[in-house]
């Protein structure tokens, strides 16, 4: 990957850095050239990278206008490959009560690394939908028993189909996902949608319980409330199981997350801020390490099969920055996108 003035040289072929704003539309990042394994490839490099203090990210500070809403702005910026820009991301878990949409929303600035010149605004859900898993992933490549033959999917929204999308990209012995909603219009959707594109069984669960005392690992994307309401009782849950967690604590008991022989944070300055926030009422229990420790190699990842491991990853700027660079590189080969006077 060029990187430095190399970069910036590139660049300048394909638009007038300070003259042009690339604008990229939902849509348009959808319909460029990625494949799954760059996607985890590079999600996983950013992990390593942050947890090797290699890149600049402060904890994302955060805004709640109305109860359980929240607004993120996450800077980032990756020397090992000159990018730097900010997501500034929201999320409404009533939208769909109240306005038929989703929940999550989020838009970046893309800025050159020499300069400091916006180069794009584009849209940032994509790229979220995208890395969310990988970096579930790529903590359960480390963490999870690796011939794991049941999944289990709580959320089924955005997120919880992009899991069950790649799921068995990091777990190729997988026999049977098991899927659970709140809302059973999304399970069904889910299950019509993937069912043709996954190469193994999907099962529509009755209730949370179910997914849980079936499945050895247990992802759950759902909301993330001021305050926990945890539905996943602590007795549900055995030893080997590995929990990925993408909404904080908001369904596990803190029992559960208390007596994991591996708690795993992706970082901890990040949730050390959201425990200032008052999401952890009951407080963080004894962190292992971080993710990007672990999938870096500077800590073992699972050591034994009987180990509870629970992996609590709120997402972080440097795994959209690290995509983000690809995303641009790729519109401008493809042309991609509108130029917009800057
Ligand atoms: N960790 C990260 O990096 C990251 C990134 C993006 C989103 N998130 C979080 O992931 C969660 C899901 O995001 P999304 O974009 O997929 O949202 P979404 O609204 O598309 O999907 C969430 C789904 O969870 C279901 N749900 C809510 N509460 C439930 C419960 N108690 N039991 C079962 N199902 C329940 C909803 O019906 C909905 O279908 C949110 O909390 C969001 O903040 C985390």
């Amino acid at each position: 990957m060029l990187n430095g003035k190399e970069y910036r040289d590139w660049i300048s072929k394909h638009m007038t850095i300070g003259k042009d704003l690339l604008y990229l539309s939902e849509a348009e990042c959808r319909a460029l050239p990625l494949s799954d394994q760059e996607i985890f490839d590079l999600t996983e490099r950013a992990l390593v990278l942050y947890s090797e203090k290699k890149t600049d990210m402060p904890a994302k500070i955060a805004l709640h206008p109305i109860r359980d809403t929240f607004y993120h702005a996450m800077p980032a910026s990756i020397e090992e490959v000159s990018s730097v820009g900010i997501k500034w991301g929201s999320c409404y878990p009533e939208n769909r009560q109240h306005f038929g949409t989703r929940q999550a929303n989020a838009l970046i600035i893309y800025n050159d690394y020499l300069s400091g010149v916006p180069l794009a605004v584009m849209d940032g859900l994509y790229i979220t939908e995208i890395r969310t898993p990988c970096v579930a992933f790529a903590s359960a490549k480390y963490m999870a028993r690796s011939n794991t033959k049941t999944f289990g999917m709580i959320g089924c929204g955005i997120q919880g189909r992009e899991h069950v999308r790649i799921v068995c990209n990091t777990f190729p012995d997988l026999e049977k996902i098991y899927v659970y909603d709140m809302f059973e219009a999304a399970t069904d959707a889910l299950i019509k949608d993937l069912q043709p594109q996954v190469p193994c069984e999907i099962v529509k669960a009755k209730s949370i319980e179910e997914v849980v005392k079936s499945s050895e690992v247990v992802a759950t994307a759902t909301i993330i409330p001021e305050t926990p309401n945890p539905q996943i009782k602590d007795e549900w849950v055995s030893k080997g199981q590995t929990l990925l967690l993408s909404d904080c604590h908001s369904l596990v008991e803190d029992a559960t997350v208390k007596r994991a022989d591996k708690y795993t944070l992706d970082s901890i300055a990040q949730h050390e801020l959201l425990a200032g926030y008052d999401y952890y009422p009951h407080g963080l229990p004894n962190v292992y390490g971080e993710i990007g420790e672990v999938c870096g190699g500077h800590k073992p990842g699972r050591e034994s099969d009987q180990e509870l491991i629970v992996c609590n990853n709120v997402g972080m700027a440097v795994e959209d920055m690290m995509l983000l660079r690809v995303l641009f590189d790729r519109a401008l080969e493809t042309k991609a996108g509108r130029i917009l006077p800057l």
